[in-house]
């Protein structure tokens, strides 16, 4: 496994972090804990350090299952978790960034996490009714106490990204890039490059599409957010599987699969620290940590963007 700094927060984080939103059982199909935690332990034990997840995954399911599996293994990972979106009893899910709901979510995740520090703690998206000014402040007094030893931002717009950066020093930006999905990110890369901030670019198997194991015949369960996403229906789902058939030959070429083309495709781009691909068996971790330790050459790379062009950032 290679590692980075995480911009200037002092961590040395795994190229490949693994995500635990479908971990967390809703909105990704059948999921199974003891699969989970097999999946995060041959993680660890494949080099990865950098474990991304957020309170909202499973209402807490998520954070959960990442502490039964790091069980007596704390010391050897660097937890992201999330916080941002609140929910209640009714499985009502709205954004709150505020001061006093962040102090109150980050002893929530300590509890479920059970470790009495989080290495990276993030903003999980803009909350329209909260200053920015005051998310900042709660972020900074966390940081300054040591309950959380590095701090960031996903999602914000590059505005207010500019803005958070103005009230405190950002260590961590987390936004969505892969081979489909481009846009986000683009604008906050050179930004989070000029301030020394890690980034964490995420899903770049695109929901699994770019592992190659679809085709046209496939469907998901309605409990599976695929089912409703744009990306996975009719016409637009079929000229993406035709564009992944013809990134095969590129994969084959370096004797990688497709999903390892895809998680090196987010290594290559300049800015990015580490790809944060999210998984649900052991078997899938063993895949996509050959992602890297090699890398595409400039020729593919631009032999890549000429199979997709017309087809990328379908997906917000
Ligand atoms: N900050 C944010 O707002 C935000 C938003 C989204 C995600 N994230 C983070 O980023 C992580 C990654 O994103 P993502 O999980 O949405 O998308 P992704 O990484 O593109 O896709 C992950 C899914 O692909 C499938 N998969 C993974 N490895 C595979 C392999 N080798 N072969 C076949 N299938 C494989 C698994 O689902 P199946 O087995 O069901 O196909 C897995 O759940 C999340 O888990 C989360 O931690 C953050």
């Amino acid at each position: 496994m290679e590692y980075r700094p995480l911009g200037r927060s002092g961590l040395n984080v795994s190229v490949i972090s693994i995500g635990t939103w479908a971990i967390g059982g809703e909105n990704w199909g059948k999921v199974d804990d003891q699969d989970s935690i097999a999946a995060i332990r041959e993680a660890i034990d494949q080099g990865v350090n950098f474990i991304d997840t957020a309170d909202i995954y499973g209402k807490g399911h998520a954070e959960e299952i990442v502490a039964q599996a790091i069980e007596g293994r704390r010391h050897e990972v660097i937890i992201a978790t999330k916080v941002g979106n609140r929910w209640n009893e009714r499985g009502e899910v709205w954004p709150d960034c505020s001061y006093d709901y962040i102090m109150q979510a980050v002893q929530a995740s300590l509890k479920r996490l059970r470790t009495d520090y989080i290495d990276v703690y993030l903003i999980h998206r803009p909350d329209p009714n909260t200053p920015i000014q005051e998310t900042m402040r709660a972020l900074e007094k966390l940081y300054r106490d040591g309950v959380v030893r590095a701090v960031g931002v996903s999602r914000y717009s590059r505005e207010q990204i500019e803005e958070a950066q103005r009230c405190l020093d950002l260590h961590v930006a987390q936004y969505p890039l892969s081979i489909f999905r481009r846009k986000e990110i683009t604008p906050i890369l050179p930004f989070c490059r000029g301030h020394n901030i890690g980034v964490m670019a995420y899903a770049p198997l695109a929901k699994g599409l770019l592992t190659g194991k679809f085709d046209e015949n496939t469907t998901f369960p309605e409990n599976d957010l695929r089912a409703h996403s744009p990306m996975f229906q009719g016409e637009a789902f079929k000229r993406r599987l035709e564009a992944v058939d013809k990134l095969k030959p590129i994969a084959a070429k370096y004797g990688k699969t497709l999903a390892q083309l895809a998680i090196n495709w987010n290594l290559c781009q300049p800015g990015v620290t580490t790809a944060l691909v999210g998984v649900k068996t052991p078997a899938q971790v063993a895949e996509n940590v050959g992602g890297a330790g090699w890398r595409l050459s400039p020729e593919d790379l631009k032999a890549i963007d000429e199979i997709v062009a017309g087809l990328t950032d379908l997906d917000k």
